[in-house]
């Protein structure tokens, strides 16, 4: 094989999905372990806005998975919650990582034990890998595009629940939620009344997860950022469910709305959105 031909063959290797969610997994392990050292400590959050928190336990997750990407990836992009863009130094690969350091801060900050590493793998602007991480339960949620979705390596797929009236449903809201809450409110009262139960829990990206599990039947929130969500989509699409806009268009981390689902709910919910939203702006 010539050396071009050998370095081509390495180039597409260094893209896989199966790759690279393997990747993405090892290091939402290692952080996750960071994280869970600090789970049921006291801790002095500061706030990044009125009920946003940060703390240590988000910047040293953050500053590992950096510091690791950096190492054994020099030529992938990053996009991270706490420090923003990162551009890829050298051949750039065309693989960006988009990583939580740890999704569920307020729970974290209260011990209450639900909240996550997130790492989702984007080649070429197409999310094609995802791993998140719940440290406390120890479970790991991965997926390649075309390989399916996996919890601690055993394949898993949405719930089969047909109906609303039949559906566990999850959702969470924007930080922004004591400026804006009839942003939020009539969706919330409209599924509350028609779902047989609506819990909201703090972390967007193992709701994503529950919902490719079968734990959830539908998950929806307004306006979430990227790396709550990226890695979140490939699991719910691996796992046979469905990821949209609240209108059931293509859905963009980071860009707009998202509705997750089994796929079985999504038009019903979808509908329950227009209508709601019809509402909060009459
Ligand atoms: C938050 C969680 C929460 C969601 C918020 C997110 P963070 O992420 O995912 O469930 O409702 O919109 O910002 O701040 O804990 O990483
Ligand atoms: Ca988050
Ligand atoms: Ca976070």
């Amino acid at each position: 094989m010539s050396e071009h031909a050998a370095r081509t063959r390495e180039a597409a290797a260094e893209r896989d999905p199966r790759r690279l969610r393997d990747a993405a997994a090892e290091l939402a392990r290692e952080a996750g372990a960071i994280v869970r050292s600090g789970y049921g400590q006291i801790h002095a959050p500061e706030r990044k806005g009125r009920i946003d928190l940060v703390t240590d336990f988000d910047r040293r997750s953050e500053k590992l998975l950096l510091q690791r990407i950096a190492e054994r990836f020099p030529g992938d992009a990053v996009l991270a919650e706490e420090s923003g863009t990162h551009s890829a130094r050298g051949a750039k690969s065309g693989v960006r990582w988009v990583i939580d350091p740890l999704d569920g801060t307020t729970n974290f900050a209260h011990n209450y034990p639900f909240f996550a590493v997130s790492v989702g793998v984007e080649v070429d602007g197409e999310l094609v890998a995802g791993a998140v991480f719940d440290p406390v339960r120890e479970e790991m949620f991965a997926a390649a595009r075309g390989a399916g979705a996996t919890l601690g390596g055993a394949p898993i797929a949405v719930s089969p629940i047909e109906r609303l009236e039949d559906a566990l449903l999850v959702t969470g809201f924007p930080y922004d939620v004591r400026e804006h809450p009839e942003r939020v409110m009539p969706a919330f009262e409209a599924f509350l009344t028609r779902a047989q139960g609506v819990r909201r829990d703090g972390s967007a990206a193992l709701n994503m997860c529950y919902v490719a599990a079968g734990r959830f039947d539908g998950f929806w929130e307004p306006t979430l950022s990227a790396w709550d969500t990226s890695a979140g989509t490939v699991i719910v699409r691996e796992a046979g469910g469905r990821v949209t806009d609240y209108a059931g268009g293509g859905f963009r981390p980071g860009e707009t709305s998202i509705l997750a689902t089994n796929g079985r709910v999504h038009d019903a919910m979808k509908r329950v959105l227009a209508d709601s939203l019809g509402r909060s702006r009459r």
